[in-house]
């Protein structure tokens, strides 16, 4: 089976504005996958086209416009993480009588195949979606009614799924459909849109309606009808606080860059609405802060960046809170059959807010009658909605792949949060603390600004180590949670190989690896781990690695040493993230990566 993470549009409205919005809203939603792309658009004459191919968004564009004037249309991005990108495997997938664009998984396709076959229909693709198209045009065939065909099948699917429809006998409207896989309405003057993202359709409106599981809309320029269980449901309006241009790359090289220069601005948002008098204060959150009381355990449970941000997070409930932490990896704690009770917290991070193994997480530890709580990213998305409590992260939209500004914020705030754990614990006075917000609030947002006026000095380290194959980062405590997120970042955007090692466990094996030449970047921020992080210097530097130390001490010696700023040490996690980040973005630069979309990659992880 082909699987998919993709992203949707679709159009409805005047007639010379179709394929433009279409278009845009596909080059916008790239992120999301970028192997194939297509569109289904009606033209002048009424007449139901579809251009479709493997590659990027600007590969179908010239054969798009070929369309001419269109008032209605439907657009898709693929990323398939099964079977190889094809044009026959590519979205829109359809019939004479319609097309229809997908994300999620149809879970049952092999059996509905099977009966479809049984009743005449063949099949062009490999791809679930083609069995939900053909199912539909069954339906649509039995009973001449649309509507009633798209809700026929929908009552047919498992698995998850977000549709957008046209019928080539209806120019006017598209058809909706959603389950566990996100679908926006975008709500024009005179027009409307569904996307899988505000990103879609950003320039044009901000408004829009989000679609709940179980909804289906049919949507004309003139109206939009939301349907739920059979009856007709209205749905909150929602406006994007981002606009358009913060979506885009503002005259930075790459978003990645872009983000990275946003990291100090998005903490700062993040925080201020909970800090009030130098003092956490969630209460426009509406947090249950007895619960944070009572608890007696806490997990963070998240996928790559936002579990490292959970590392960061483990040591200052820990540290601070006295509260104990496990950080578990969502696809690994979903399937481990966790012990979980009412006395337990899970704190369930993402950015999106759509990370399908953290959504089973979530599911889970509800299901097993923990307490939850989502940090989050994007408003109104699964995770949020279905946590009990949900924090949101102001970062603003976070385009390029790697994830940075989500990072940087998401482990802020589980810093403040954790504050005012310890407060309500009884493990930190007042004053204390509003030394500590101080930290996080003020110098922390000032020491990452500093980290970026320096950024000529990492970029001569990133030149001098460009060319390796192979890098190891090595510190201790939180040295080492960090340590995890810049091999990752810079593994996932310069395709170096990289790992991140606790530096005292490198003797019990891996530093069999270190030879000469070998670059080690090493950690040293943390000044009671100091003397024993030099000894780990100085045993991989006597094997011949090339040492970039990054270090708020005294240098020890290093080939390359990058100074942290003057800060504390309880909040230099933040400008040390910075210098990680920028280390991994100058490398891929000087390696001539595409570093916006690394290869196989995908901004939101929305299946297994
Ligand atoms: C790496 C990266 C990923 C995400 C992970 C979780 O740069 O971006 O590791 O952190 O896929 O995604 P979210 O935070 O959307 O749940």
């Amino acid at each position: 089976m082909v699987l998919y993470m993709c992203g949707i549009i679709g159009y409805v409205g005047k007639d010379e504005n179709s394929l433009e919005a279409l278009l845009e809203g596909l080059s916008a939603l790239e992120y999301r996958g970028y192997d194939s792309a297509g569109i289904a658009a009606f033209d002048c004459a009424g007449r139901l086209r579809t251009v479709k191919d493997v590659g990027r968004v600007s590969g179908i564009k010239e054969a798009a416009l070929e369309i001419g004037a269109s008032a209605c249309g439907i657009g898709h991005t693929r990323w398939a993480t099964h079977g190889a990108p094809s044009k026959e495997n590519s979205h829109p997938h359809g019939t004479d009588r319609l097309q229809l664009v997908h994300n999620g998984i149809i879970e049952n396709y092999a059996h509905l195949k099977k009966e479809l076959t049984e009743l005449g229909y063949s099949f062009y693709s490999d791809t679930d979606t083609e069995v939900a198209a053909k199912l539909l045009d069954y339906y649509y065939m039995r009973s001449g009614r649309r509507f009633e065909a798209v809700c026929e099948t929908i009552k047919r699917l498992t698995g998850s799924y977000a549709l957008g429809i046209v019928f080539s006998d209806d120019p006017d409207t598209i058809y909706a459909a959603r389950k566990d896989s996100p679908l926006i309405i975008g709500i024009g003057d005179g027009e409307a849109y569904i996307a899988s993202d505000v990103t879609a359709f950003l320039r044009r409106t901000r408004d829009y309606y989000r679609l709940e599981d179980g909804d289906v809309a049919k949507i004309s320029a003139r109206s939009i009808e939301i349907y739920n269980g059979g009856k007709k449901v209205t749905r909150e309006k929602l406006t994007a606080k981002w606009d358009h241009e913060s979506a885009e790359k503002g005259g930075y090289d790459h978003f990645m860059l872009k983000e990275i220069h946003e990291e100090s601005e998005a903490v700062v948002k993040t925080l201020r609405p909970r800090i009030k008098d130098m003092l956490p204060d969630f209460s426009d959150d509406e947090l249950n802060e007895s619960m944070l009381k009572h608890i007696t355990r806490l997990y963070i449970v998240a996928c790559g960046t936002a579990m490292h941000a959970g590392l960061i997070g483990r040591a200052v409930f820990e540290g601070h809170a006295k509260l104990p932490v496990s950080v578990e990896i969502a696809s690994e704690f979903r399937y481990n059959d966790p012990i979980l009770s009412e006395n337990d917290l899970v704190v369930v991070v993402s950015q999106s807010g759509e990370t399908a193994d953290s959504l089973a997480a979530l599911r889970l530890a509800k299901q097993k009658g923990a307490q939850t709580l989502a940090i989050v990213n994007v408003i109104g998305s699964s995770i949020a909605k279905e946590a009990h409590s949900v924090l949101y992260t102001w970062a603003g939209p976070e385009i390029a792949v790697a994830s940075t500004k989500a990072y940087s914020v998401q482990a802020a705030l589980l810093t403040l949060l954790a504050i005012r754990c310890a407060i309500l614990r009884g493990e930190m006075n007042e004053l204390s603390a509003r030394e500590f917000v101080r930290e996080l609030y003020e110098d922390a947002p000032r020491a990452i600004n500093e980290v970026l006026e320096r950024v000529d000095h990492i970029k001569a380290c990133a030149e001098r180590l460009y060319k390796s194959e192979d890098m190891f980062f090595i510190g201790r405590g939180t040295d080492y949670a960090l340590s995890c997120e810049g091999s990752l970042k810079l593994k996932e955007i310069s395709y170096i190989h990289s790992e991140a090692y606790a530096a005292g466990e490198l003797k019990h094996g891996t530093i069999s690896l270190i030879t000469e030449g070998i670059p080690v970047v090493a950690l040293a921020t943390v000044s009671s781990l100091h003397a024993k992080m030099l000894s780990n210097i100085r045993e991989v530097r006597s094997r011949g690695a090339v040492l970039t130390l990054i270090t708020n001490g005294e240098s020890e010696e290093a080939d390359m040493v990058i100074r942290l700023p003057e800060i504390s040490e309880r909040v230099s996690f933040l400008p040390t993230a910075t210098v990680l980040q920028l280390l991994a973005y100058y490398t891929s630069v000087f390696r001539g990566c595409d570093i916006d979309k690394p290869r196989n990659l995908a901004k939101s992880v929305t299946v297994e």
